[in-house]
């Protein structure tokens, strides 16, 4: 019970019934009023108006006669004490009136120290959860947030892609969850081929799958556009592939696609040829070997001379001096058809990278799960 709740209660209610008790009392109220000024003085007023205010405060607090803790100890120490305690309460009382007539707490006021005036904070209204607001210092330096970086995969993409527009191709997208009949019998793909297995495919239903590679957007590009036709395809592609260090079930590819009249393998190898260099540098020279795919004929493989080695063998290259870059051949006559474009007017060249590989080149890395892991430490360093 602190000494103000004391004074609202009479001596009696108190417990207090000898003289002993009444002096502690009173020497209790003394403390609490030279407590008080000491700290209006030790704090002083940063200016004159407040300064004034706190003085009065004090003194109201202590002399006012409605309130004030001397009428509330008169009303109910004093006033109501028994004859044997009152003449021991009445002397208290006299003691204590004087003593805080000798505090002088009108005249502190001009005793009060003058601080300079704070600088004054500018406070945004800004509420926490909870609704309270909280004063903010602007002067404080501010939240630096890490900054963020292009993952190495988008932006091995967004360079494959600034090479071909700058070869007057465009980007074309399409869907991730595609049709078997874009995804296979539009290609050309047989109902007999392995790569419609479902060890290799992952089926959504009987006719839907997640696209296994970016061709099925040759057709739907072809339908949509008619020849002749300039296009790249970005995107994501899911194989039913386990993760290992050069398997994902989900990686990135990028097609090109052109169709136009009189369009021969010399275009082919010389495009990819020149998009090598712009790549690799001037340097490296470009190999095209015979494959298979069933969307295109012919087909081949393009590998690039290893543009750390420069082609003796290294580790980039697994000592061979060459990296393989993309499946590309001559658009099967049947899949231009297939895409409403007459083989006998137009003929056209396609190919198909992977973007996650060839970043896994570029920065030699050796795992492929890094880049879809999300762990900054390895994002970060690019
Ligand atoms: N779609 C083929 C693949 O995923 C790559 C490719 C595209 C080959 C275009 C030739 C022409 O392996």
């Amino acid at each position: 019970m602190t000494i103000y709740d004391k004074i609202e209660r009479t001596l009696q209610q108190l417990g207090v019934s000898d003289a002993r008790g009444v002096e502690s009392l009173f020497a209790e109220l003394q403390k609490t009023a030279e407590q008080e000024r000491a700290e209006l003085v030790s704090r002083g007023a940063p200016d004159q108006p407040q300064r004034d205010r706190l003085c009065k405060a004090l003194r109201d607090r202590w002399l006012a006669r409605k309130g004030g803790v001397l009428s509330r100890v008169d009303e109910n120490w004093l006033k109501p004490a028994g004859k044997e305690l009152k003449p021991v309460v009445g002397r208290q009382f006299n003691d204590l009136r004087r003593w805080t007539a000798s505090l002088e707490f009108e005249k502190l006021a001009e005793a009060l120290p003058l601080q300079e005036a704070p600088v004054k904070q500018v406070e945004l209204p800004l509420t926490t959860g909870a609704g309270r607001a909280v004063p903010r210092d602007l002067t404080l330096p501010g939240l630096r947030r890490p900054l963020g970086s292009v993952h190495p995969v988008t932006r091995m993409q967004r360079e494959i892609e600034d090479i071909f527009l700058r070869l007057g191709f465009w980007i074309e997208s399409g869907p991730e969850i595609e049709s078997t009949y874009y995804n296979f019998d539009a290609l050309n793909i047989p109902e007999s081929h392995p790569s419609r297995d479902d060890w290799d495919t992952f089926y959504i239903d009987a006719k839907t799958v997640l696209r296994t590679h970016t061709s099925p957007v040759q057709i739907r590009a072809m339908e949509k556009y008619g020849a002749p036709l300039y296009i790249i395809i970005p995107g994501k592609c899911y194989r039913h592939d386990n993760p290992d260090a050069t398997h994902y079930p989900m990686f990135h590819q990028i097609e090109g696609l052109a169709i136009d009249k009189d369009i021969t393998f010399a275009d082919l190898k010389g495009t990819l040829d020149f998009f090598a260099k712009m790549l690799f540098g001037e340097k490296v020279r470009t190999r095209f070997q015979p494959s298979f795919f069933p969307f295109t004929e012919p087909s081949g493989e393009v590998a690039v001379s290893c543009f750390v080695c420069d082609g003796q063998g290294c580790r980039v290259c697994k000592e061979s001096g060459w990296i393989e870059l993309m499946g590309c051949g001559m658009v099967h006559p049947q899949v231009l058809r297939y895409g409403g474009i007459d083989p006998d007017k137009y003929s056209g060249w396609a190919f198909g990278l992977g973007v996650d590989r060839f970043a896994m080149v570029k920065h030699d890395i050796n795992d492929i799960q890094l880049f879809f892991q999300g762990d900054v430490r390895f994002l970060e360093q690019f």
